[in-house]
């Protein structure tokens, strides 16, 4: 099979290990408060599952899911929420989890939607950031790893729905 990967950008092993770093990290930061966390599909599926559950503290867990991308490669720039959360997140400290974080189009919208909802605080936790591309303010609270312009894919994230089950980050020729 020829998954046009020219190099691995982060290994299962630092991938894994970064999860660790940041999950430690974050659990700081909410010092002991109970932690809702949104997950965004599809990219973040195995990031979340991986980071929650080196949560120690009481987590509940919803997946949200949007669309900027369609099958393209390139952010179309509008938003559109294809599956809303199942349950409330009034008066909750949510985290969400993202795969990546480019234009931040996406981000912008979420938590402006989130905080419109009324939970108490919002803060974001995406494993790859691309800062150059960036069309919005946001910026994420705990970042993984910094990026340049690449289409990446594996560990949950794809390429036309393909790759998402890579265990390793890499670059795609596109
Ligand atoms: P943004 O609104 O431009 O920040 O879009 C971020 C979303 O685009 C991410 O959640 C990904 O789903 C997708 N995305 C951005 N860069 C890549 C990439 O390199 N590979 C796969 N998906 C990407
Ligand atoms: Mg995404």
């Amino acid at each position: 099979m020829d998954l046009n990967i020219t190099r691995v950008l982060f290994s299962e092993e630092e991938i894994q290990k970064k999860v660790k770093e940041l999950a430690q990290i974050i659990e700081k930061d909410f010092a002991g408060e109970d932690i809702f966390v949104i997950g965004v599909l599809k990219g973040s599926f195995i990031f979340v599952s991986d980071l929650i559950r080196q949560f120690t503290s009481k987590v509940e867990l919803d997946f949200m899911s949007l669309s900027s991308y369609g099958m393209s490669t390139k952010s179309s720039g509008v938003v559109k929420i294809t599956k809303d959360l199942d349950l409330s997140i009034e008066g909750k400290n949510v985290l969400i989890v993202e795969d990546i974080i480019d234009t931040g189009l996406t981000m912008d919208y979420l938590t402006q939607y989130l905080v419109n909802k009324g939970c108490k605080q919002v803060r974001i936790c995406t494993l790859l950031d691309k800062p150059t591309k960036r069309k919005s303010q946001v910026s994420a609270d705990y970042v993984g790893f910094e990026i340049e312009d690449l289409f990446v894919v594996g560990y949950g994230i794809d390429c036309k729905e393909m790759y998402r089950n890579l265990p390793y980050i890499g670059y795609v020729e596109v």
